[in-house]
């Protein structure tokens, strides 16, 4: 007898123990106590089977495990454990997901897509943790899984909630559906896990598991998915666990809470998640310098076409947990870590038309209308031209052969023209001179690029942009008005502006043909619909500020204008000098910020709806006890021990402000050496002026 066939024989004794008992002579207590034990026996053979591949039991010992299980949950209803593994199979349908606030937000990295690129972000990194060129700083690689981001939450060893990214601070509880993943342990193996944690990774399907997933859709008359990712995210968002138990999904940890074990390190974090029973990355590994980080993308790259996964590039991460937080995060990416994208997926078709489509800010983009080709996992049938100039530029016409390309989640482009298949007939692409949607003229301010339609407000195309942009996510963010419902808003004449989204239940009371009354609409739908919109008349500053569409300004800098200015009515009063104190506002940006401002109708629409809505002030997330929370600070000269970006970012998370000019209204200037006009400006004003030492001594506590 093998050494395999001995455990075997342990484990079917066991099992034989373990149904020694009728069900319907066990006790309640009983029932307790063996439910118990079989959650942990199951997990532990499923982290043998699954994770480990070496199977302790036979399948029809296990599977007798699993049948005990479900008799005796079935006989005791109430006693199901929230880690049963009966919840593999699926649990009864939700009527919608629940909104999850992640304790940390689940960021987004960075990307890289050239060896320089990947230099820059060492650089940056050294820099700003002040490292010498010969300080060692190892950093692990490990692949870039292309699927869905999932954080899961364990407490005591057991899994107790999973949710969805999301828009990266609220996702949606789909532990239900996660439940049903084999890859994510139920139960926690081993003893040394904390006694809460989140584990972050990636939900994904494998190739042969998707193309064996489409086959079967197609014989089912069901339309197959474009690739392994989509697949992957349509069955996790499934109301119904059964359908999500049926896909086959697979989870890849990365990462677990960080600020739980500081001293820890990435390429650790991996062996720990590895023995508390999740599937982590086998090929990871932790370099030196640059050039080993390359090689190992050039292996990755190379070893791409036979994994049995999709990956879209890997994922540098600065192993020290100690200085990964140091480092801290900028906009909605930390500056520890990076992925270093692979070189986009290149396919050539047929450009049958240009069309010219007008943005939110009038910008006229010219859009390549192709014959629908197979590239990097979907089908593409349009490609951006970016503008005219780029046209001209490449020579691109209607009619010609194309190479497109596309890479991840990026808009597909087109590469170059096959010249040597042009059609003789072809001639160049002349840009309109009038708007395709207003008939407005077509203007190009000096020394820019883009051209526009000068008729910002009547023009119906970018009121429908902005609207859908007031809407959007990130900043609205109302549900169920998406961007068809405020086109057809639009042509009815019930929303042209955002202040008609905040009056349309007040005006469809008085209606003749309420929008009840209207097709596609019903009582109940029309009434979602007005709760959605009045759940959001309270909105925090940098939303509301992001939500205006003014050109140029994306949620990061929103957030920047939100903290400095701290109210809207402070905001509105800005002018272009005092946009230009804020770090992280150029003179580019200014001029747009304090155009927007100033335009009558503008106003006018920001006035209305702050009678129809509530904007809340900016809430600093400031640690009070600091005694710089609050506090107006500016660094001048060179510090001796930090880096500039170091001194920002520790000055932010103590709730300060840091600005880039001395006024009257700066708390304190902390001056390195070869401090020059801010210091003396500081003296003159009478600004308190610190030195490093004192600086560090106040972030020390
Ligand atoms: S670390 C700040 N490691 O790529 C986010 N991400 O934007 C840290 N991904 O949302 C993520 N494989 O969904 C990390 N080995 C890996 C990954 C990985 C795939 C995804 C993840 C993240 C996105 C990056």
């Amino acid at each position: 007898m093998g050494f395999l066939d001995l455990w075997i024989g342990i484990g079917l004794i066991m099992v034989t123990r373990m149904v020694y008992k009728n069900v319907d002579q066990v006790s309640p207590e009983e029932a307790k106590l063996e439910l118990e034990h079989l959650a942990k026996e199951i997990s532990r053979h499923d982290y043998l089977y699954y994770i480990l591949a070496v199977p302790l039991l036979a399948d029809n010992a296990y599977d007798a495990l699993r049948r005990r299980n479900t008799d005796i949950e079935n006989r005791f209803p109430d006693l199901i454990r929230p880690d049963s593994p009966s919840h593999r199979v699926g649990a009864p349908p939700a009527p919608e997901f629940e909104k999850v606030t992640h304790p940390k937000p689940m960021l987004s990295l960075d990307n890289a897509f050239s060896a320089q690129d990947v230099g820059d972000f060492i650089d940056r990194a050294r820099r700003f943790l002040r490292l010498p060129d010969d300080h060692p700083l190892p950093i692990s690689a490990e692949p870039k899984i292309d699927g869905l981001s999932a954080s899961l939450h364990y407490q005591n060893g057991q899994f107790v909630l999973g949710a969805t990214r999301g828009d990266g601070y609220v996702g949606e509880n789909i532990t239900a559906n996660l439940k049903t993943v084999r890859d994510i342990p139920l139960i926690l193996q081993g003893d040394d896990y904390p006694a809460t944690l989140e584990v972050r990774g990636e939900v994904y399907m494998t190739l042969q598991d998707f193309q064996a997933l489409n086959t079967r859709r197609v014989a089912d008359d069901e339309p197959p998915f474009a690739n392994p990712r989509n697949a992957a995210a349509g069955s996790l968002r499934q109301l119904d666990p059964h359908i999500t138990a049926q896909r086959p999904l697979r989870f890849f940890a990365y990462a677990y809470d960080a600020a739980q074990l500081p001293d820890g390190t990435q390429t650790n974090c991996l062996q720990s998640l590895k023995r508390w029973g999740f599937q982590t990355c086998t090929d990871v590994a932790l370099c030196d310098q640059q050039s080993d980080l390359i090689t190992y993308y050039e292996k990755m790259q190379e070893r791409r076409p036979q994994l049995p996964y999709e990956i879209d590039g890997v994922v540098y991460k600065i192993n020290d947990f100690g200085l990964q937080n140091r480092l801290g995060t900028v906009g909605r990416s930390p500056r520890h870590s990076i992925a270093h994208k692979f070189a986009a997926e290149q396919a050539e078709t047929i450009l049958t038309d240009i069309i010219i489509q007008v943005g939110r800010t009038g910008v006229l983009t010219p859009v390549a209308i192709l014959e629908p080709v197979f590239v990097g996992g979907v089908m593409v049938s349009r490609a951006t031209l970016h503008n005219d100039d780029e046209i001209h530029r490449k020579d691109v016409r209607v009619g010609d052969a194309v190479i497109v390309q596309r890479a991840g989640d990026v808009i597909p482009q087109v590469v170059q023209v096959i010249l040597a298949k042009r059609p003789p007939t072809s001639v160049p692409f002349q840009f309109p001179t009038l708007c395709p949607e207003c008939g407005g003229h077509v203007i190009q301010a000096d020394g820019q690029v883009a051209k526009r339609c000068g008729n910002s407000f009547m023009c119906p195309a970018q009121a429908i942009q902005k609207l859908k942009h007031f809407v959007s996510r990130d900043a609205f963010d109302i549900d169920g008005l998406g961007g068809k419902h405020i086109e057809n808003f639009y042509n009815a004449g019930l929303i042209r502006t955002p202040v008609d989204i905040f009056t349309l239940e007040d005006r469809d009371k008085l209606s003749k043909t309420p929008l009840s009354t209207v097709e596609g609409w019903g009582d109940l739908s029309s009434a979602n619909l007005f709760n959605a919109i009045n759940q959001r008349r309270k909105i925090s500053l940098d939303r509301f500020i992001y939500a205006l569409g003014i050109p140029q300004i994306g949620h990061v800098t929103a957030k920047l204008l939100a903290k400095h200015y701290g109210a809207l009515d402070i905001f509105l009063a800005s002018d272009h000098d005092d946009l230009l104190t804020i770090e992280g506002i150029g003179p580019n940006m200014a001029d747009d910020i304090a155009a927007f401002l100033q335009s009558p109708e503008q106003r006018t629409v920001v006035d209305n709806l702050q009678s129809l809505i509530v904007i809340q002030p900016f809430q600093e997330t400031r640690q009070t006890e600091s005694p710089i929370a609050g506090k107006i600070i500016v660094f001048t000269g060179s510090l001796e021990t930090l880096s500039r970006g170091e001194a920002k970012a520790q000055a932010e998370r103590l709730g300060a402000k840091v600005t880039g000019s001395v006024s009257k209204k700066t708390d304190y200037v902390v001056a390195g050496s070869d401090s020059g006009s801010k210091l003396k400006t500081a003296q003159q004003l009478g600004v308190s002026v610190l030195t490093e030492d004192d600086w560090l001594k106040i972030v020390k506590g």
